[in-house]
C-alpha cells in the first residue's frame, strides 16, 4: 500500500487576506476607477505608477482614511470582514493593530517631543491593553528585530537623534508591534538617501516573509519593485494597466506604459533598447 508522502505533497498557495475588488474613489471628480488587487501573507505586492496615479489613495481607502468628503465604491475586505463602511470605532480596532502602515517621511510619523519609548509604549497600549512594562519590553523585542542598535538605550532618545533610516527602522518596529496582519507601505525609501534604501527594503523582504506579512508597497519607482516585489500592478490615472508576478511583468511586459516605465530604469535590457532605437 503507497501511502502519499507528506513531504511531495505541494504546498498549497496562501489565501489572500486582503481583497481590494472594483475599488472607486471620487474626490469631486473620479479619481480611482475600479481597481482590484489581493494580498497574500508572506509576499509583497507593489503597487507602481507614475506621481498623481492614485496609489496613495488607494492605500488610504484601506485605512479608513481618505477625506470625509471622498465617495468610494467597490470593496475592501479582510479576512472576508468588509472595510468599507465601518464605523470609526469598528475601524479603530483594525487600523494599526491588523493593518499597520509605514509613511514616506519617517520624520513626520514620530513626535518630535516625545522620547521612542513613549511613543512606542503609548501605541502599544493602546492596542493592545497590556500594562506598562510589558508594552516596554515588546518595543524593546520589536527594535531590536528592525535592527536599531541598543535598544533599551533607544528608548529614551528622542527622533532626531537617530538618522533617517534609523527612524524608519523605528516607525517599522511600531507598526509590527500588534502583530498586523497587513502592512501598507507607501514609499517607504523615497524620503532616504539611497545608500541606506536597500538596506530597509532587505529588511522589509526578510520580515515579510518572517512574519508571514501581507504587504502593499507603494512606490513610484519600479527599481525597488524589481528589488523586492512578488507581484507587480502597475496603475496609470486610477486605473490597472497591469498586473503579474514580478519575473513575468520586467521580462515580458504586457502594456506599452508599463515598456516604457522599464525602459527607463537604468541598466534596463529595455532602456539599451529605447536608446538604440
Ligand atoms: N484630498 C484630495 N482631494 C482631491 N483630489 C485629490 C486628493 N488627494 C489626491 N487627489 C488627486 O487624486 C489623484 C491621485 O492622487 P494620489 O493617490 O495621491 O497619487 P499617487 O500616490 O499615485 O501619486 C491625483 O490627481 C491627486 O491630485
Ligand atoms: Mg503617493
Amino acid at each position: 500500500m503507497t501511502r502519499p508522502d507528506p513531504a511531495l505533497r505541494a504546498i498549497p498557495s496562501r489565501e489572500p487576506v486582503l481583497r481590494i475588488k472594483d475599488l472607486t474613489i471620487a474626490i469631486g471628480r473620479p479619481l480611482v476607477h475600479g481597481i482590484s488587487l489581493d494580498l497574500t501573507p508572506g509576499r509583497i505586492h507593489g503597487l507602481a505608477g507614475e506621481s498623481g496615479s492614485g496609489k496613495t489613495l488607494t492605500s488610504l481607502a484601506v485605512l479608513g482614511l481618505l477625506p470625509r468628503s471622498a465617495e468610494v465604491g467597490g470593496s475592501i475586505t479582510l479576512e472576508g470582514t468588509e472595510l468599507l463602511g465601518l464605523k470609526r470605532t469598528q475601524l479603530n480596532a483594525v487600523r494599526g493593530r491588523r493593518i499597520a502602515m509605514v509613511f514616506q517621511d519617517p520624520s513626520t510619523s514620530l513626535h518630535p517631543q516625545l522620547t521612542i519609548g513613549h511613543q512606542l509604549t503609548a501605541h502599544i497600549r493602546a492596542h493592545l491593553k497590556v500594562p506598562k512594562a510589558e508594552a516596554r519590553r515588546r518595543a524593546i523585542v520589536e527594535l531590536d528585530r528592525v535592527h536599531v542598535p541598543d535598544p533599551e538605550h533607544a528608548l529614551r532618545r528622542y527622533p532626531h537623534q537617530f538618522s533617517g533610516g534609523q527612524r524608519q527602522r523605528i516607525c517599522i518596529a511600531g507598526a509590527l508591534a500588534c502583530d498586523p496582519e497587513v502592512l501598507l507601505a507607501d514609499e517607504p525609501t523615497t524620503a532616504l538617501d539611497v545608500t541606506v534604501q536597500a538596506g530597509i527594503l532587505e529588511l522589509l523582504r526578510g520580515l515579510t516573509s518572517e512574519r508571514e506579512l501581507a504587504v502593499l508597497l507603494v512606490t513610484h519607482d519600479l527599481g525597488v519593485m524589481s528589488a523586492i516585489a512578488d507581484d507587480v500592478t502597475v496603475m496609470r490615472s486610477g486605473r490597472i494597466v497591469e498586473s503579474a508576478p514580478r519575473a513575468e511583468l520586467f521580462h515580458n511586459p504586457k502594456d506599452e506604459y508599463t515598456r516604457s516605465l522599464l525602459a527607463a530604469l537604468p541598466g534596463s535590457p529595455l532602456e539599451k533598447e529605447a536608446q538604440r532605437g
